[in-house]
């Protein structure tokens, strides 16, 4: 079945930050059209592929999109139309070199993504089958229902700096099912309230990934109270519930330290090493994100040296889902897992490379989205399909995240999917 795209258009939207975002529209030639919404990240690495902003200080403080949407509109679709809907990576191939740029930056990795999207969208609309099943098999992976990794707690750039680590998660990876697991991390959620109210650390409210974002006396204490909500919660830490960190220690990295200011203190990297060490000792962390900056190779090689047989260890900023970077980790045996981001390369096709990378060299991958959402539900087929077994959306309030939870809840319930996660995880 020949699905040839008709034409494209772009609209300017907001994200969950109100911060402008694209979504783009593809209309294929038997007349069905489908859309698709980008997310944007705030605390991005430096090996990101690039977002096109207006720049305009009078509109949405410089962040318009107003030239992406006409790229989309004039550049991209001139491009585009006339080819199939259903070959992803032709489409895709076909902007990359258009683009130009290694970094996508002429005409914005945010614009080719929204394309990338809305083509695969369409393609299964066109189909009738849904999008996971569509991705899986452009790309010839074995799609399951993955494990999410829930924020529960935010500090670094998504809470006001309070803390320096960002993310403090909750992975239910001990229960028999999806459901079950999303039902756990709400009861921590919750939990971890009352446990913050309890205590009388000022809650400033729910940080960007819909966490809460109090201001606690130290990093540690994040880990503290998580593992006494799931406690709380009636959950068994490690062979129910773990621990996962972002540290994003990237936005904390200094002249080749690492400066913990609510804590009044600066680490060097073999000491910052010793802190993760120690609080695994500690807690039931068996995660740590970006616990090195995204320049210290030689200090992310020391790191899987020391937690690596413990602990799953991404690369986000570390790799930006980034082939040349993941190959060069894989080769090093820096990290051993890699962080997903369809933004942080910009199609689908280039993602879906960095998968099949982790998954031949035998590492874990955890798809995710940015802390700037919209409601678009495309990342929860895009974990389905991927086969990577692990989604990591921000937390359970706030409708931006709950539109990927939810929509796995009705495909635990409508589709054949199988839930590959039980204990022990790692
Ligand atoms: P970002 O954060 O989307 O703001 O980059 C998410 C993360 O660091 O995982
Ligand atoms: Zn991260």
């Amino acid at each position: 079945m020949s699905l040839t795209i008709a034409g494209l258009r772009a609209l300017q939207i907001l994200d969950s930050r109100g911060v402008p975002t694209l979504e783009v529209e593809v209309r294929l030639s038997n007349g069905v059209s489908a859309t698709a919404q980008v997310p944007s990240g705030a605390s991005t690495g430096r090996y990101e592929a690039v977002e096109l902003r207006d720049g305009d200080p009078d509109r949405y403080a410089g962040k318009g999109v107003t030239q992406a949407c006409r790229n989309v509109e004039n550049e991209i679709a001139a491009a585009v139309t006339g080819l199939d809907a259903g070959d992803q990576a032709s489409v895709d191939r076909r902007m990359i070199e258009l683009d130009g740029t290694p970094s996508k930056s002429r005409l914005g990795a945010n614009a080719i993504l929204g394309v990338s999207c809305a083509v695969a969208r369409a393609a299964s609309q066109c189909k009738g089958e849904p999008l996971w099943q569509t991705l899986s098999c452009q790309f010839g992976t074995k799609p399951t229902l993955p494990l999410p990794m829930v924020n529960i707690l935010s500090g670094g750039l998504h809470a006001g700096r309070q803390v320096e680590f960002q993310d403090f998660l909750a992975v239910a990876h001990g229960l028999p099912t999806y459901s079950e697991s999303l039902h756990a991390i709400v009861s921590i959620h919750r939990e971890t309230r009352k446990i913050l109210d309890d205590r009388g650390f000022l809650l400033t409210g729910v940080a960007d990934e819909g966490g809460w974002g109090p201001v606690l006396p130290s990093n540690e204490a994040a880990l503290a109270i998580l593992t006494q909500a799931i406690e709380r919660a009636g959950f068994r830490p490690v062979q129910e519930v773990s621990i996962a960190i972002d540290a994003a220690s990237s936005h904390f990295h200094d002249g080749g330290r690492y400066v913990l200011r609510s804590e009044g203190r600066t680490l060097e990297v073999d000491e910052l090493i010793d802190l993760y060490a120690t609080w695994a000792d500690r807690y039931p962390i068996r995660s740590l994100e970006d616990g090195l900056d995204q320049d210290d190779w030689a200090g992310w090689v020391r790191l899987t040296q020391r937690l690596g047989g413990r602990m799953q260890l991404i690369g986000d900023d570390f790799f930006t889902t980034n082939a040349g970077r993941l190959q060069q980790g894989i080769a090093q045996g820096a990290a051993n897992a890699v962080l997903v981001k369809m933004n942080q390369i910009g199609t689908l096709t280039e993602t879906f490379e960095v998968l099949a990378l982790a998954a031949q060299a035998g590492w874990r991958a955890v798809v995710s989205a940015r802390s700037g959402e919209t409601e678009d539900s495309f990342l929860a087929d895009l974990a389905c399909a991927s086969g990577a077994g692990q989604i990591k959306v921000g937390s359970v309030t706030r409708s931006s995240r709950l539109s990927k939870y939810n929509r796995l809840l009705a495909l635990e319930r409508d589709s054949q999917l199988t839930w590959t996660a039980s204990s022990p995880w790692f």
